[in-house]
């Protein structure tokens, strides 16, 4: 049977709910793409850490001190990208994204943060500096910890399948989607 756009779009939260549970499932590491200071692109790999597709959100965990933060918090449009190589299938959000670095999500998102993690925020100097040996002194994590969390404004799903790909937009001006096919 064919899918309608709307069994598309529950199947595609649905993937992405998973995802955020499932550290074997390949949307669980999207790439993050933001705007730098030049209006040049930056992309990294982060960790899907909860999504919830009433509010259309999505949240992530980061340094406070990194690159990607001192971006978002000048510009704070960005796209994700996703790829499922079994599924065959590649997402492409975009959204604006909101930096939380106290309060109850934050104190929350903390305390579900398990010690070996914790200690990736735990340097005493900022990712990304130059340092002349490879040893990392560590403090404090809690301080530098953050929260991203992504307000979803379009999604680009394109299935690769034996039959054909199929792509499809869907985008939100306010709660109810503007669904269209696409050609792929
Ligand atoms: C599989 C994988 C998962 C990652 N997850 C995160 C993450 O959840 N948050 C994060 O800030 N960086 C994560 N990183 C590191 C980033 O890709 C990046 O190197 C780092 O955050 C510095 O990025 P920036 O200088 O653009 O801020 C991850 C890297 C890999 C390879």
């Amino acid at each position: 049977m064919e899918p309608t756009l709307a069994a598309l779009l529950d199947d595609t939260w649905r993937g992405l709910v998973r995802a955020a549970a499932d550290r074997r499932h390949p949307w669980r590491t999207p790439v993050l793409a933001t705007v730098a200071a030049d209006g040049s692109p930056n992309a990294r790999t982060v960790v899907l850490r909860a999504v919830d597709p009433a509010t259309r959100t999505l949240r992530l965990h980061t340094d406070g001190r990194s690159v990607k933060t001192a971006e978002l918090a000048r510009d704070p449009r960005v796209a994700l990208v996703f790829w499922d190589p079994r599924a065959r299938v590649q997402l492409r959000l975009r959204g604006s994204a909101a930096l939380i670095r106290e309060g109850p999500e934050h104190a929350r998102a903390w305390a579900t943060t398990p010690p070996a993690a914790r200690r990736d925020y735990a340097t005493t100097l900022p990712p990304g500096t130059p340092i002349a040996s490879k040893d990392i002194a560590r403090g404090d994590g809690a301080a530098h910890f953050a929260v991203i969390r992504v307000r979803v404004m379009t999604i680009d799903r394109l299935a690769l399948a034996a039959e054909g790909p199929l792509r499809a937009g869907f985008a939100w001006e306010g709660d109810e989607p503007r669904a269209t096919w696409l050609v792929p």
